[in-house]
Order: C-alpha cells, then structure tokens, then sequence
C-alpha cells in the first residue's frame, strides 16, 4: 500500500509582498548604531533575526566575517561554540550571544577530557575537528573544518598520518565516501538531523516528485543516500539557485528556508520532515528571540570569552582550516 502523508507539508511559497520592519527590529537597527556592533546570525536563526543581520552564512562564511569584523561589538545570533569561534577569532571584540544556554548536541558529545584521553592513549593520532565543538576540543585538535570545507580540508592531511575525526560521525562517514581517506571516527551526532528517515523523506516525496532532495551532511547514511545533493546550509543557497527545479525539499533545520526564500525568492522550498513532524527545528538555535537580541544589545550581555592559553591553543587548528580553505 502507498505511503500516505499524514501531516500538512511546511512550503514556503516564492515571497511577493516586501519586508517590512517591527518596532522591535527598527529599536535592534537603533541600537546596533549605538552600540558599533555588527550581528551575524546562522542560517537556522528565526526570519526576524535573519531580517536585522549584518552578515548570515553558515559556520565557514560566519567564521571569516567574525575574523574581519571591525566593529566594537559582535552580537552572534547562532549557538555557543560559535560565538566562541567569534572570541577566539577577534579576541579584542565584545562578543555577545542572545541567549547563553543555546548550546549543541554535537558540541557536546565530545568533552574535553575525553579527547585528551583519547590523545594520550593513541599519540600521534591527527586530530580533525568539525567546528561543532568547544574552544577547549579545539584547543586540542591539528584542524578544524566546517562541513563547507570538510573535503578539501582532510584532503589536505599528511598521507602518512592517522585521523581522528570529531565529533560528528555522519558528516566524517561522508568525508571518507568523498576522499578515500580512511578516518577514526568520533561516536557523535546532531540531535536534530538524525531524526530525518528515508521513510520521512519518500513520503513527502510522492507529494512533490519533481523536487530534487538536498540534504545536509549531518543526516544519517540513507538519508543521504536518498538526496540529490548533500551539502553545508550555504552551498544549498547556491544548489537552488543553479537547479532548473522550481521546487526543491531541504533536509535541515528549518531556519534555512528563510534563507533561501530570500536568496532565490522565485522557488518554492519544501522543508524535509521527520517522522512525526513536517519540519525540524534544533531546540538550541531556536533558543534566540528578536527580544533577547534586543536586550543583548541594550545590556551588552550576556557575553561570551574564552580564556586564555585555550583561546590560542584554539585559535592556531581554526587559522590553519582558514588558511587551508581559501
Ligand atoms: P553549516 O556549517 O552547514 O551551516 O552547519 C552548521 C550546523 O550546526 C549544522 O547543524
Ligand atoms: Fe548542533 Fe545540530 Fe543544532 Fe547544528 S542543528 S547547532 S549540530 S544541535
């Protein structure tokens, strides 16, 4: 018997009306001039979030304009070790987060002391780190990478040496497909794309079979097996945009669909549902309010450091992914 779909799919038609601004926004705009600050936000951040923001790009693309941001303040709107990266990138900066507790499942499944555990027992291991972890993981690792430069940056790996990859084992399964390259991996996960199912993806599928399915690499094996392309949140801005398909099913947290409504504002988006829902948002990133963004902003807190030696023991493995991925 065909599957049936038992839940109304989340569509985000192509926009027509232009945005228009909420006090709130318009006091966030106030403020950001006050203050010097600059707000770069994820591309899984609310739409009213995305609307005030300087800059919104995935990890990688965050990573460089936190680097280069000249202002006194940076108000980063994604989760915690993100707005680390932001400290330890440009310590001189006030780095706020909107909300302190907006951690990450895959950040936390690899503690520090357990990495230094692993090191010790296993010396001369090469240590690659997707950037979902803390500054004190990163301070133990050789590079980081974020799943826009994963490829290239464990291509360029020494041969002859033996890679541990943490913490996400879907994504480091997926770079081993990509490279040959045979890698320890790290018994970690996103809380969030694991619950996207092959089961899920193939009943929205009968209701837009035309879509082409592109999947974050986050997903399980069958997961993405079953896309037609899998990627970081920002190259699927630029898959919509090449695909001649009108409409495209995104396997990720839904903040993405904003995103791309705004950037290829003539497609439709479909979001990938889960088994029990017809979206999946990350708990974590849905942490940030429009009001907290307004009150970090108003209070300069709550902010986020990162002491010292660990930021520049983090700071040289993060240096190396920017040098290597440029
Ligand atoms: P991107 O680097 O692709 O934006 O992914 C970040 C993330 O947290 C995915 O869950
Ligand atoms: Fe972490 Fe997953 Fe949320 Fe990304 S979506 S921030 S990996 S919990």
């Amino acid at each position: 018997m065909p599957a049936v779909l038992n839940y109304e799919p989340l569509v985000v038609a192509p926009r027509t009306a232009p945005v228009r601004l909420s006090p709130i926004q318009e006091e966030i705009l106030q403020l950001k001039r006050e203050r010097n600050a600059v707000i770069l936000a994820h591309n899984y951040q609310i739409e009213p979030i995305q609307q005030v923001a300087d800059f919104i790009g995935d990890s990688l693309g965050l990573s460089y304009q936190a680097q280069q941001a000249k202002a006194d303040v940076i108000l980063f709107c994604g989760v915690h070790f993100m707005a680390e990266t932001a400290k330890i990138v440009n310590p001189a900066r006030t780095v706020l987060i909107p909300d302190l507790n907006a951690g990450c499942s895959l950040s936390d499944s690899c503690p520090a002391d357990r990495l230094a555990a692993y090191k010790a027992a296993n010396p001369g291991i090469y240590v690659v780190a997707y950037i979902n972890c803390s500054a004190a993981v990163k301070a133990l690792t050789d590079v980081i990478c974020t799943s826009g430069n994963a490829v290239k940056i464990v291509n360029r790996v020494p041969a002859d040496r033996d890679i541990l990859f943490v913490p996400d084992q879907n994504l480091g399964q997926w770079v081993m497909q990509k490279t040959g390259r045979k890698m320890r991996l790290w018994p970690g996960s996103c809380y969030a794309h694991v619950q996207f199912t092959v089961r899920a993806l193939e009943k929205v599928g009968m209701r837009f079979p035309d879509a082409p399915i592109v999947a974050h690499p986050e997903c399980v094996q069958a997961v993405r097996d079953l896309a037609d392309e899998v990627c970081s949140t920002e190259l699927m801005v630029k898959f919509a945009r090449s695909t001649p398909a009108k409409e495209i099913i995104v396997v990720t947290e839904t903040g993405m669909l904003h995103r791309l409504q705004r950037e290829v504002p003539d497609k439709t988006f479909i979001a990938g549902p889960t088994d029990t829902c017809a979206c999946n948002d990350c708990r974590f990133m849905k942490m940030n309010t429009i009001e907290k963004v307004r009150d970090a902003l108003k209070t300069l807190s709550p902010q986020v450091d990162v002491p010292e030696p660990i930021r520049s023991q983090a700071f040289t493995p993060i240096q190396r992914m920017l040098d290597w991925s440029k």
